[in-house]
């Protein structure tokens, strides 16, 4: 196998530049090169994965989240069709399925409920100081619903955040608190019919930070099995899928080709020798590789990456990186190797760093 020496035999300028700053990061300064660029080294990125992820078109919505219950609602057009499930378990374990879907006639049809869900355990887990002012809130419901939190400090400024992933396990993140500040909020559950229910209106605080130590989940080295069942409601099509462990799921079919490519995101542009060992892709590159050591930052509990920006956002791309289809990745802020500043951000001053995107912040 080709050692690190060798990526720096040729790559000198890049190494040279990571020993003259302050700050390495870790995976660079232990010269582990090969660990985030090289596509054959590690799990789940094999040249034959990369192409069959290249042919996946993922379900909208359909973001990996943390959970044994799966409830998808599938466009009935997939009907008798067949899709790709995936679902990443522990310990790296990955299981790919085809999954064929039944006949729209032949889903169960669900007999309507009229009794609004049940809301319990809603608590405050959290008020924490990272990239942003965040509070975490939690409920449970006793079947599955949407998750919404309508908050504010008072009744002018109040907000409300949606989240239309079916759950009976939900967790909404608040951003864009002020500290210092007390605020009301309510979470309210929407179910599959129809059925509503507000919780009574309770507060937080964002004068003292807390989070409540998480729970030591237990790990499996078993498979990932998964069961399927699907249902109608009307004309709406539901697939549920349950797991015999934590994974994160997605559907996708197989008809079309994903938003980025390496050829169309722009940012591996160098002509590499054809002996040069496979390069991943710059997608997996710039988020995916960041997210299997800091699995922490993924989804609502980081800034959102892999989204375009809104209508209205100009996002100057001599300043920020972003893929070739306009997507935000980690390396948007982030400098990859080393830098003089501590979190490794492209801009050391936070609030010029947002407002570069973000111009009307105040
Ligand atoms: C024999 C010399 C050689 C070796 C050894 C080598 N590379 Fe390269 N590498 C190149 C050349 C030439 C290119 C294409 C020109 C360029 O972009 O710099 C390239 C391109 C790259 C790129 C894309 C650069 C870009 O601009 O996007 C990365 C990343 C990379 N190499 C990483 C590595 C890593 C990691 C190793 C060690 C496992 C390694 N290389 C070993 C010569 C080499
Ligand atoms: C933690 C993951 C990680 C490690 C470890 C890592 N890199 Fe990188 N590297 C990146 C990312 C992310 C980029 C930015 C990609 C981009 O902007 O297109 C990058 C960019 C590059 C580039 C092209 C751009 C440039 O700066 O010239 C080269 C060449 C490269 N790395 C070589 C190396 C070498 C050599 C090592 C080992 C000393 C290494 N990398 C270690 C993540 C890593
Ligand atoms: C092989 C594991 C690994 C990978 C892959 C990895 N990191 Fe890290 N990262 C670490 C470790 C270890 C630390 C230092 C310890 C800590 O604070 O958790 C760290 C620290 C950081 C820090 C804090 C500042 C610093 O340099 O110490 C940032 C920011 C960061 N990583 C971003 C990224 C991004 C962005 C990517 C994807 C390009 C990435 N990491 C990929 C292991 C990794
Ligand atoms: C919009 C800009 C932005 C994006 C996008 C972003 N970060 Fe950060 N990140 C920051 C800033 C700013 C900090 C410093 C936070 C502080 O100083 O409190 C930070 C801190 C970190 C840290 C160190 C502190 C911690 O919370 O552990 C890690 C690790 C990290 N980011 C990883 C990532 C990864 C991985 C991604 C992609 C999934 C990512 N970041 C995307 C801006 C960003
Ligand atoms: C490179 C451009 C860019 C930078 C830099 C940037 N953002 Fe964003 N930000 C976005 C995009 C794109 C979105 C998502 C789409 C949207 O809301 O327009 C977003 C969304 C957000 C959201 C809404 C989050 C949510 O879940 O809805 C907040 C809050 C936010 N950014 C704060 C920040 C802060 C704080 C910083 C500085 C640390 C920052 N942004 C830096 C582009 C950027």
């Amino acid at each position: 196998m080709i050692g690190p020496e060798q990526c720096c035999a040729c790559h000198r300028e890049v190494c040279e530049d990571t020993a003259n700053k302050r700050y390495v990061h870790a995976p660079v300064r232990e010269k582990q090169c090969a660990l985030c660029h090289i596509a054959t080294i590690g799990a789940d990125r094999t040249p034959v994965a990369k192409k069959e992820e290249s042919k996946v078109r993922w379900l909208p919505g359909s973001y990996p989240r943390q959970g044994m219950e799966y409830w998808f609602s599938i466009p009935p057009a997939l009907a008798g069709k067949k899709i790709i499930l995936q679902a990443d378990g522990q310990g790296k374990k990955t299981l790919r399925l085809e999954v064929q879907l039944p006949n729209f006639q032949e889903a169960e049809q669900l007999a309507a409920v009229t009794k609004p869900p049940e809301i319990t355990e809603l608590n405050v887990e959290e008020v924490k100081q990272g990239v942003f002012l965040t509070a975490r809130v939690t409920w449970k419901t006793d079947r599955v619903t949407d998750s919404t939190v309508l908050y504010g400090e008072n009744e002018a400024t109040r907000k409300n955040i949606v989240d239309p992933w079916l759950s009976k396990d939900h967790e909404m993140l608040l951003t864009d608190l002020q500290p210092r500040k007390t605020y009301t909020f309510s979470v309210a559950s929407r179910d599959i019919f129809g059925n509503q229910k507000v919780s009574p209106l309770k507060t937080f605080s964002t004068h003292a930070f807390f989070s409540k130590p998480s729970i030591e989940k237990t790990k499996t080295t078993e498979k990932v099995t998964v069961s399927g069942k699907y249902f109608r409601v009307d004309n709406r099509f539901f697939a549920r899928f349950v797991t015999n462990q934590p994974t994160s799921m997605r559907l996708g079919t197989l008809d079309g080709p994903m938003h980025a490519s390496s050829k169309d995101s722009g940012l591996q542009s160098g002509k590499l020798p054809s002996e040069h060992l496979p390069l991943v892709d710059p997608r997996f590159l710039n988020t995916g590789v960041c997210l299997t050591c800091h699995p922490q930052t993924k989804g609502v509990l980081s800034h959102p990456v892999d989204v375009q920006p809104k209508r209205g956002m100009i996002i100057d791309s001599r300043e920020y990186k972003i893929l070739g289809d306009g997507r935000l990745t980690c390396m948007t802020c982030h400098v990859a190797h080393a830098s003089d500043n501590e979190a490794r951000v492209v801009k050391s001053d936070k609030k010029r760093l947002c407002l570069g995107c973000h111009k009307n912040f105040g």
